[in-house]
């Protein structure tokens, strides 16, 4: 066991606090990283707010990248000197999403054993299993994806969540390729990495959806061809009017990812996309959200698929090297997505500064 410093959210809404905990030597499966690096993300804000649920003292942080400095006797995936980026996708093998072969789904990934603690001894929920504003963490040994060591920590760690979720959104669930239209509902952090994801895979037009002007910019730098602020015209309207410019008699988008979660702007997806398009729904709503008036003859009418996209359908093993290699050449500018790097000490700074729309990612530096 040793004792390092980390972020601890005690009480739900209060301030989060930095404290030492105890994290254990690395049993059967497990291994312990020295975190580098960690994003701040909107769902540690989540969990701080009790939103995700009620199992204080959470021990938040979770888009991180590392070098592992202990394994478990059985480890053999990964080695001490090992750089990682930490994922919540360990795929188990055995679940029934696993043995059908769709790892992307798995239903039980795996997590560490054994818990770290306040000094105290009280049990911390690590956020998504990872719990990354620490100088150390205890992790399953299959959390950790090995990728290319020469890669900037606090930019390929945000593949870890929300970069990941944005691109598998558009490039695994939606299925986006070149030749197809796509638009991206909310240009945040998840909605630019989608634009990024559909500019990657040679899309056209990519057009860019928001309230706020500062967003559409950023989407802009990013890959998007076209910007539309829904607070002053109609986006259903626009994005069929631009996608009908590029394909003669198209109807709207043939992707639409909704990144924001909230009814509204998924009906705007809903009727933005093409006959038998794609919607995709990667922002998260809360639980008493509700589609309201949706008739059931437009769902049959416009036909196509209507998906929901957790963590991108990403699989670590396959798509983190893959994509810290289009990194490394210059082909994804993940160094875009980290506005600001700060202290340890500076995360409630870095929630503050969510509200105001200039940072895509404040990054934590350990
Ligand atoms: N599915 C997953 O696996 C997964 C993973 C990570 C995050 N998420 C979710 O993705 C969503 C986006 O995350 P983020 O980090 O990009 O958040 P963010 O707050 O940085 O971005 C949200 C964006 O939506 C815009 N927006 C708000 N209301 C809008 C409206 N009515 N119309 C158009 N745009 C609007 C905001 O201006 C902002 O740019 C969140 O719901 C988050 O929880 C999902
Ligand atoms: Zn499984
Ligand atoms: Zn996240």
């Amino acid at each position: 066991m040793q004792q390092v410093k980390a972020v601890v959210a005690k009480a739900k809404g209060a301030p989060v606090e930095v404290v030492t905990i105890n994290v254990p030597d690395p049993g059967p499966g497990e291994a312990v990283v020295q975190v580098q690096a960690c994003g701040v993300c909107h769902t540690d804000l989540h969990y701080r707010e009790g939103g995700i649920n009620d199992e204080f003292p959470f021990l938040l942080g979770h888009e991180a990248a590392g070098i592992v400095e202990a394994v478990g006797a059985d480890v053999t995936g990964v080695a001490p000197g090992d750089f990682v980026i930490l994922n919540w996708r360990a795929v188990c093998g055995e679940c029934r999403a696993c043995k059908r072969g769709d790892l992307q789904y798995c239903f039980n990934t795996h997590n560490a054993t054994q818990k770290m603690t306040l000094e105290d001894g009280t049990e911390l929920s690590p956020a998504l299993g990872i719990g990354a504003f620490a100088e150390k963490t205890l992790v399953a040994a299959g959390q950790c994806t090995k990728v290319d060591p020469s890669a900037r920590p606090a930019a390929v760690g945000l593949l870890g969540c929300g970069v990941m979720a944005g691109i598998g959104a558009a490039i695994n669930t939606g299925a986006v390729t070149r030749g197809k239209s796509v638009a991206v509902i909310g240009c945040g952090g998840v909605g630019v990495a989608a634009i990024a994801g559909s500019a990657l895979a040679g899309a056209s037009p990519i057009i860019a959806v928001d309230i706020d002007p500062k967003k559409l910019e950023k989407a802009k730098e990013m890959g998007a061809t076209h910007t539309v602020d829904s607070s002053q015209v109609d986006p259903v309207e626009e994005i069929k009017r631009i996608a009908a410019e590029t394909y003669d008699g198209a109807d709207g988008a043939d992707v639409v990812i909704e990144a924001v979660g909230r009814p509204e702007t998924w009906k705007q997806a809903f009727y933005a996309r093409d006959l038998a398009g794609t919607v995709v729904l990667v922002g998260v709503p809360t639980p008493d959200m509700k589609v309201p008036d949706l008739p059931l003859i437009d769902v049959f009418g416009r036909g196509g698929a209507l998906k929901s996209s957790w963590y991108g359908d990403c699989l670590p093993t396959r798509d983190f090297p893959m994509l810290v290699d289009l990194y490394q050449q210059g082909r994804l500018d993940l160094d875009a997505f980290v506005t600001e790097e700060i202290g340890i000490d500076d995360i409630e700074a870095a929630f503050d500064k969510m509200h105001h729309g200039d940072v895509l990612r404040s990054v934590v530096i350990l």
